[in-house]
C-alpha cells in the first residue's frame, strides 16, 4: 500500500516521504480501516509513541497519523461490534502505524460507527480536537451547566470545539487568542473574546473553569483566575501555577467509542463544526504539511477521493 513514512525524529515534517509499505493485518480485536480521510497533528513527529513501540524499539520507519475515517474491510480473531463495510472515525493508537496510508490497523474499540450523512474529511477532523474537548470539560472539568469557561486558543483545533461545546451545556464562554482569533472564537460560541497579545488576562475576574492549550505564561497566569473550588484544565502539559483553592488537571486524550458518537450526533444535527484548512490528496500530502503559508484549521489528506 501507500503511505506516508518518517524515519529520523528531527527532520520534522521535511522529513516525510511517500512510499509503498506492506498491507498491515488485523490481530486480535483489531479491525483493518480502509483509510479515506486521516488526520496528522506536527505536534506528533516529536512524541516517543512514533519511533519507538511500548517496549521502547524502534519502530521506523513508521507511519504517522492519528485520526481516521474510512471503512472496515477485515475484521481480526474476536473483534466485536463494528463489521465490514461498515464507515468508521477513530482514533489511532500513538504507538502503532497510524493513518497517513491506504490502510490502518486500529483496535474496535478506538473507533465507533461514521453516519452515513457525515463526509470522511469531517470525520477524520473530529477524533483528537473532539475528543479532548470532550474530556476536558465534561470528565476531567466536572463541567456544570451555569459555569464560566475560559477557554484559550478558542479560535483553534480544540478549543472552538470546547467553545461549542461548553455554550451549548449552558456555560458562559470567554474565549481567547491573538488579535485575529476574535470573530473566528465569537462564531465558534464565545461570548466575550480576550486578545492575549493586547488585553489583560486578569481582568477577566474569576471564572469556574479554565481551559489551557497553550500553557507557559498563559496557563500560569490562568491558575489565578480559578475560583475556589474551580478546575484548571489543560492539556499543554504538567501545570507550572495551580489554583490556590481549585484543582489543575492535565491529561493526554483516550479514544472512546461512547464519546465519538457523541461527537458525530452533534455534528449531524448542525450543533458542532470542525474547522478545516487545507484538504490534500495522499500525493500531497507532505507538501501540505510543509507549506510555507500556514492555514488556519486542521489539514486532512483524503486518501481515497
Ligand atoms: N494533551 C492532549 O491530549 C492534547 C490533545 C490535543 C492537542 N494537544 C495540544 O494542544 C495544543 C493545541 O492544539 P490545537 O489543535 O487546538 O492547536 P491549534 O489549532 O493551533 O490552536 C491553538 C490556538 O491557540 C492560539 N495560540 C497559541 N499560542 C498563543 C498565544 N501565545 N497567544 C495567543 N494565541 C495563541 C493559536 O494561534 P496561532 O495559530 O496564531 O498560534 C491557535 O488559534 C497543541 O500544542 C497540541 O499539541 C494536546
Amino acid at each position: 500500500m501507500k503511505a506516508i513514512v518518517v524515519t529520523d525524529p528531527t527532520a520534522g515534517t521535511a522529513g516525510m516521504t511517500l512510499t509503498e509499505r506492506p498491507d498491515p493485518a488485523p490481530g486480535g480485536n483489531d479491525v483493518l480501516v480502509e483509510v479515506h480521510a486521516s488526520g496528522f497533528t506536527p505536534g506528533e513527529l516529536s512524541w516517543p509513541g512514533t519511533w519507538a513501540d511500548h517496549l521502547g524499539r524502534d519502530r521506523t520507519p513508521s507511519i504517522p497519523g492519528h485520526e481516521v475515517a474510512g471503512i472496515v474491510r477485515s475484521l481480526g480473531y474476536g473483534t466485536r461490534g463494528l463489521s465490514v463495510g461498515q464507515r468508521v472515525f477513530g482514533l489511532a493508537a500513538w504507538d502503532r502505524d497510524g493513518t497517513l496510508a491506504e490502510s490502518v490497523v486500529i483496535e474496535a474499540r478506538n473507533l465507533a460507527p461514521l453516519p452515513g450523512d457525515i463526509d470522511f474529511t469531517i470525520g477524520a477532523s473530529l477524533p483528537i480536537s473532539g475528543l479532548t474537548a470532550w474530556q476536558g470539560l465534561f470528565v476531567h472539568g466536572r463541567f456544570e451547566a451555569g459555569q464560566s469557561v475560559l477557554v484559550h486558543g478558542a479560535a483553534g483545533g480544540v478549543g472552538s470545539i470546547v467553545a461549542q461545546l461548553a455554550r451549548e451545556a449552558g456555560a458562559y464562554v470567554i474565549g481567547t487568542g491573538r488579535a485575529a482569533d476574535r470573530e473566528a472564537a465569537l462564531d465558534f460560541g464565545a461570548q466575550e473574546f480576550l486578545d492575549l497579545e493586547h488585553d489583560e488576562l486578569a481582568d477577566i475576574g474569576e471564572v469556574d473553569l479554565v481551559f489551557d492549550v497553550i500553557g507557559g505564561e498563559v496557563g500560569s497566569r490562568s491558575a489565578a483566575l480559578v475560583r475556589a473550588g474551580g478546575m484548571l484544565v489543560t492539556i499543554a502539559g504538567p501545570p507550572e501555577a495551580r489554583p490556590a483553592e481549585g484543582i489543575a488537571v492535565d491529561f493526554v486524550v483516550e479514544a472512546d467509542r461512547a464519546q465519538l458518537g457523541e461527537l458525530a450526533t452533534r455534528v449531524r444535527d448542525g450543533r458542532l463544526r470542525t474547522r478545516i484548512g487545507r484538504v490534500a490528496d495522499l500525493g500531497g500530502a507532505v507538501a501540505a504539511f510543509n507549506a510555507p503559508e500556514r492555514a488556519a484549521g486542521k489539514t486532512i489528506i483524503r486518501v481515497r477521493a
